[in-house]
């Protein structure tokens, strides 16, 4: 996956910075897991797992592929002063670094529209999906008023957002991700599309 890291991650702090504390509380909100442990997969500077972390007692794991981005997420949780609670773990999605049914919540915002093998990826995850766990894995901009705004503001940065959003989006439907998720065995989700969003909420029933 070829990106600017410094250029990405100056648009994630001046632009999309706001949807971050709306998508944590609806995380919250939907999934009632205050506690225990959670990872951030794909979590680029970590603003989602940070922010999570801020209104929850969850210890939070900030998981991406690339170096240069879990520099930025180390700074980060030094700025928000939650090193007591938050981590940072360098690894790929399609093998996760976790025991079977060890992870209470799974989140991830924006990441899985990159994975090379999403079925093979989405395995890993219920893999590691604790009893009575969940997950919050997909995409989106928190409220229809955000996702305009900002979508406004892309467009006036940069000519190629609309189409390559579009790109994306177009193979984000529910019956990829529920041929992707039959693929990897999951049959307990559902996939919630409410609040300028798709996210696939996997569960593991409690033991
Ligand atoms: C568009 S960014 C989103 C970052 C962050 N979640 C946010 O909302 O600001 C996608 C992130 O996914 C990470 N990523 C892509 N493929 C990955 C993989 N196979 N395993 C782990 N991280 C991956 C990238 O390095 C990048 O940081």
């Amino acid at each position: 996956m070829e990106m600017n890291v410094a250029e990405f991650d100056k648009v994630a702090k001046e632009t999309f910075a706001p949807v971050y504390p709306v998508i944590a509380k609806q995380i919250k909100q939907k999934t009632k897991i205050m506690e225990g442990t959670c990872v951030d997969l794909g979590c680029g500077g970590g603003y989602l797992g940070l922010a999570l972390a801020q209104i929850t007692n969850l210890t939070v794991h900030l998981f991406d592929l690339l170096p240069e981005m879990q520099a930025i997420a180390k700074k980060n949780i030094k700025e928000y002063g939650l090193a007591d609670r938050v981590t940072t773990i360098l690894g790929d999605v399609h093998e996760l670094p976790f025991a079977d049914r060890s992870i209470d919540l799974l989140i991830s915002r924006g990441s899985i529209f990159f994975w090379e093998d999403q079925a093979k990826a989405l395995q890993e995850i219920y893999r590691v999906l604790a009893p009575g766990g969940k997950t919050f894995i997909g995409g989106g901009f928190g409220t229809p008023e955000l996702k305009a705004k900002i979508t406004q503001k892309m467009k006036q940065q940069d000519n190629s957002w609309n189409s390559n959003i579009k790109n994306r989006i177009g193979k984000a439907s529910d019956e990829h991700f529920c041929s992707m998720l039959a693929q990897a065995g999951v049959t307990n989700f559902t996939i919630d599309r409410s609040d300028a969003g798709m996210w696939i909420i996997m569960r593991r029933e409690a033991a």
